[in-house]
């Protein structure tokens, strides 16, 4: 029997929120990020990711759970509850985010099945090709992604600002989300003996694919969009993520703690940033509650009933 390795924060137990969004596509405009079209496609493509993205990162953790010759590869019961949640939250963003995409499709962004399909076919091909534990050290390499950019969102005011109100609940809860379960899958790896070597360099060659691939869906939606042929877009986005205000610039040196031997993801404690976000979205007067229609524990006991 493997046991993981205790992380240095205490464990969260992580809850299976179960939500329903509905987005009505005349409510939302179509640049809903800044007001910004070019800048909003680039959301619209990750948003298109998620979906099989999240499917496949749920596929390489359940993996390590099935038993194997009688005995499951992981045993500890903590983390294996921790799976639970995982799966059960990375399952309810891949709903929501077909329910947003669905959406985008109304606002005439029709490449974006062809998109996903050959997403599909990417990870699909993953799969069949690389060994369980290099699929699952993908999967904690975009798990990093993820988490900080996630952990960015919920901690720029100007950044959630810049979405309009009527989908921003959709990508701060999703970022919440990303935050809470971060160290599942780091944890799993960990469990199943994944060596530094492998965690590293499959973050090497998963970056430089997620680049290509997130800036060749930019890129396409942009094309669909008319917004390619746009020089002074592109400059001014090239500036927002790497000038001012530069959001990826700054998750540069989170996202290369990454490769530090000893790195685990809550070596970046966020437990306030997480308690004051459920508190704000779920709390007595969470903004989330009209459209949350329950929470369950790892054994799928409901352990909080929508409010009224
Ligand atoms: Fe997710
Ligand atoms: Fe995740």
């Amino acid at each position: 029997m493997t046991r993981v390795a205790t992380s240095k924060s205490e464990k969260r137990e992580i809850l299976r929120r179960r939500l329903d969004f509905e987005f009505n596509p005349a409510a939302v405009p179509r640049d809903w990020y800044a007001g910004d079209l070019h800048l909003t496609l680039f959301w619209d493509g990750l948003s298109l990711l998620f979906p099989k993205g999240e499917q496949f990162f749920v596929n390489s953790v359940k993996h390590f759970t099935k038993p194997r010759n009688g005995t499951s590869r992981i045993t500890d019961p903590e983390l294996l509850d921790q799976v639970a949640g995982f799966i059960g939250q990375e399952s309810m963003h891949g709903k929501e985010h077909r329910a947003f995409n669905e959406m985008l499709l109304e606002h005439g962004l029709d490449s974006a099945p062809r998109l996903e399909a050959e997403v599909a076919a990417l990870l699909n091909r993953a799969q069949r090709k690389l060994p369980p534990i290099v699929q699952l050290a993908v999967t904690c390499a975009l798990e990093h992604f993820t988490a900080i950019l996630g952990e960015q969102l919920l901690e720029t005011d100007r950044h959630r600002a810049a979405i309009h109100e009527s989908v921003r609940d959709l990508w701060v809860w999703h970022a919440l989300e990303e935050s809470e379960h971060k160290s599942v899958a780091f944890d799993v790896f960990r469990a199943v003996g994944g060596s530094y070597p492998i965690r590293v360099g499959t973050m090497l060659v998963t970056s430089v694919i997620f680049v290509v691939v997130a800036s060749e869906v930019h890129i396409r939606l942009s094309y669909r969009a008319g917004e390619l042929f746009k020089p002074r877009r592109w400059l001014s986005n090239l500036n927002f993520f790497w000038g001012k205000p530069g959001l990826f610039r700054k998750l540069l040196m989170p996202y290369l703690d990454y490769f530090r031997p000893g790195f685990h993801p809550s070596d970046r404690d966020t437990t306030e940033l997480l308690e004051e976000w459920d508190e704000r979205l779920f709390g007595e007067e969470g903004t989330l509650l009209g459209v949350l229609k329950g929470t369950y524990d790892a054994s799928g006991e409901l352990v909080g009933a929508p409010a009224g």
